[in-house]
């Protein structure tokens, strides 16, 4: 099974620290210990938010600011390779090329962003494309995708389930509404609805959620389901959850 685990900065790196790190990197090593093929795509957090404000102080554009979250996001993935213990990652991968020869030769790749104008959320989504995932998994510091920021809306609810169709509609909505924030953005959305990727958004603050998800498609966020293909998930990795 080939799976694409995007791991926000937030959840892998919420104050840069070893022991949190290192879960994720576990359960990155179990996931290829049971046969899956892994890529891993890790996030700036709070880290590249800090940044970025104070670039913007000092003046720098938007594609400046980018870069430099760029920077922030492959920092932080250079934290999840010096925990893996696999010898095959020696450094984030720099494009989709790079992350496909590592993810079919190695069985496993690690990137952080690529290019300015989006987030990794993007970027997960166009490697889980790339290298032809069976899942896409956003481990996000929130419990799934909710119909408005449950921050700031009290009744917002939690959607177990969407189509790709309703996740685009839901994120557009919640990118209109000033300051809100998603889990997944607008362009990771369309890439999965073009791709009719599987893909689950749940909180990945404990990294067994995400082992659990890929391996028995048991969680509680939301699953992204592609148009026309039943509820049953098409391959766990633990076959006795096909019993
Ligand atoms: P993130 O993907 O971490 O954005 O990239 P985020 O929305 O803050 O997500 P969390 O909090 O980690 O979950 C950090 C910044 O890096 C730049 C963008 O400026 C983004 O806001 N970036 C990242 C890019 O420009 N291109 C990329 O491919 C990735």
């Amino acid at each position: 099974m080939n799976v694409v685990v995007s791991i926000g900065g937030s959840v892998l790196v919420p104050e840069p620290g070893a022991d949190r790190v290192a879960a994720h990197a576990r359960v990155v090593e179990q996931l290829l210990e049971d046969g899956c093929r892994v890529g891993a795509v890790v996030g700036g957090g709070g880290v590249a938010r800090e940044y970025i404000g104070a670039a913007r102080t000092l003046g720098a554009n938007e594609i400046e600011l980018d870069q430099l979250g760029i920077d922030v996001t492959r920092l932080n993935a250079r934290l999840l390779i010096a925990a893996l213990e696999e010898e095959t990652v020696t450094a984030p991968a720099r494009d989709y090329e790079e992350a496909g020869d590592a993810f079919r030769t190695g069985n496993v790749c690690v990137m952080g962003g690529v290019a300015p104008a989006q987030t990794t959320d993007a970027v997960g989504a166009a490697l889980a494309e790339y290298v032809d995932a069976d899942l896409l998994v956003y481990a996000t510091s929130v419990p799934g995708v909710y119909s408005a920021d449950p921050n700031e809306v009290d009744d917002a609810t939690k959607y177990d389930h969407l189509t790709a169709a309703e996740l685009v509609e839901v994120i557009a909505g919640l990118e209109m509404t000033a300051g809100a924030s998603s889990p997944v953005d607008l362009l990771a959305a369309k890439i999965i609805q073009r791709s009719g990727m599987r893909t689950i958004v749940l909180d990945g603050t404990d990294p067994e959620r995400i082992a659990r998800a890929v391996r028995t498609g048991e969680h509680d966020g939301t699953d992204v389901v592609p148009e026309g293909s039943g509820d049953e998930p098409t391959a766990w990795t633990r076959d006795d959850h096909d019993e």
